[in-house]
């Protein structure tokens, strides 16, 4: 089965053919992403019209882009699949009305993915896992730690409860006037600087929920910096390397109780998978590593470029939905907003109208 996808919630707009075999196993056969980081940079984060207006002008090359390489046309393909939500409305708009928009003249099915499930789902198209595993997601827009039970089966274990890591990053990075996106800038500089010169909070520690909250320890971060400003270069260094450290130290205790909640409800998850922008960072990776080492478990991180926004993800979420006959209707609405246990809430519904029937 061949599934054509489109991504376009937020700044990236992506394209991608992926190919799913009768299986389970995936194949990527092309993936095109088209950043527009340069179009946001001066205004050091994504401006929603700008977005979706770039959005409108790639699209359609992208999309042609994607096929070629793939070397298929639409005959070849078995459905269409686009990000429906949740991300920047504009953004979701053009992608989904152009996936119906080729979904309707080829007659073919359309599947509108949530973005957040097609991060989810990624770690089967790349390291075929099974489920149920748990996920740490962690984007621009979302933390959240979730079992990962079956397609459209997401029970969630915690979340945060004001600003998302790869946000806080942005944030950070904008407060010490460093470039855009902030999650990378600070984690070069991090490695120049000394992450014990400043004393910032933990937040959550120890609880036994699994859930974030951060903008305390951007409030820490920014009263360290109002201490001592101006700020040298060493100083910047420093406060990054603080700050990357207090995530770290924050991720691997939030997730550890996140695992072991996973455990009294679901049993021994088959591994622990990360997924989202920040899972591109290498000390959290490393963090993730020794994590699933302690608890008796794998950890699987897609490669870097499947963890930021690309379509290939959204293909491949398309694919496990249209294996199941999990389609839409072409009048399905997109959504700014689309938590990802609604999905499993709303499918345990169908199901169970369906037992009526
Ligand atoms: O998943 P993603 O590409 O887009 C969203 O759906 O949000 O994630 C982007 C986020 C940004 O906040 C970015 O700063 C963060 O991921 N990020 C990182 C790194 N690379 C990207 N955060 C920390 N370290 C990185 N190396
Ligand atoms: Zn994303």
């Amino acid at each position: 089965m061949i599934v054509l996808g489109i991504e376009t919630t937020c700044d990236e707009t992506a394209t991608a053919v992926v190919e799913r075999f009768d299986d389970g196993r995936g194949k990527i056969l092309s993936d095109v992403v088209l950043s527009q980081v340069r179009e946001h940079a001066a205004y050091g984060g994504v401006v929603p019209e700008i977005a979706a207006r770039a959005h409108v002008e790639a699209l359609d090359y992208i999309i042609a882009d994607a096929m070629t390489q793939a070397g298929c046309n639409f005959d070849a393909i078995d459905g269409i699949a686009a990000a429906g939500g949740p991300g920047l409305i504009g953004g979701v708009i053009v992608g989904l009305t152009t996936a119906k928009a080729i979904a309707l003249v080829r007659n073919k099915p359309l599947i509108a993915v949530n973005h957040l499930e097609a991060h989810a789902l990624t770690a089967r198209l790349t390291d075929f896992v099974p489920f149920p595993y748990c996920l740490f997601l962690a984007s621009g827009g979302h933390t959240q730690i979730l079992a990962i039970r079956g397609v459209g089966d997401y029970v969630r274990l915690g979340t945060t409860q004001d600003d998302a890591i790869g946000e806080a990053f942005d944030k950070t990075a904008k407060l010490l006037g460093l470039g855009y996106p902030g999650g990378p800038e600070v984690e070069k500089i991090a490695a120049h600087g000394d992450p014990t010169r400043f004393t910032l909070p933990r937040p959550m520690h120890g609880r036994k929920d699994a859930d974030f909250s951060l903008s305390g320890l951007k409030t820490a971060l920014r009263l360290e910096a109002e201490k001592i400003a101006p700020l040298s270069d060493q100083d910047v260094a420093d406060l990054c390397a603080g700050f990357q450290q207090a995530i770290v130290d924050v991720v691997f205790d939030r997730l550890r109780s996140g695992l072991r909640l996973f455990r009294t409800r679901f049993g021994a998850p088959s591994a622990l998978v990360a997924a989202g922008g920040v899972a591109a960072n290498q000390a959290i990776r490393k963090t993730l590593n020794r994590l699933a080492f302690e608890v008796g478990t794998t950890l699987i991180a897609p490669p870097l470029e499947l963890c930021t926004d690309n379509g290939a993800m959204i293909a491949w979420a398309g694919a496990e939905r249209l294996a199941l006959g999990l389609t839409d209707s072409l009048d399905v609405a997109p959504r700014a907003r689309w938590p990802l246990d609604e999905i499993a809430a709303a499918e345990g519904a169908r199901k169970r109208t369906a037992a009526y029937k």
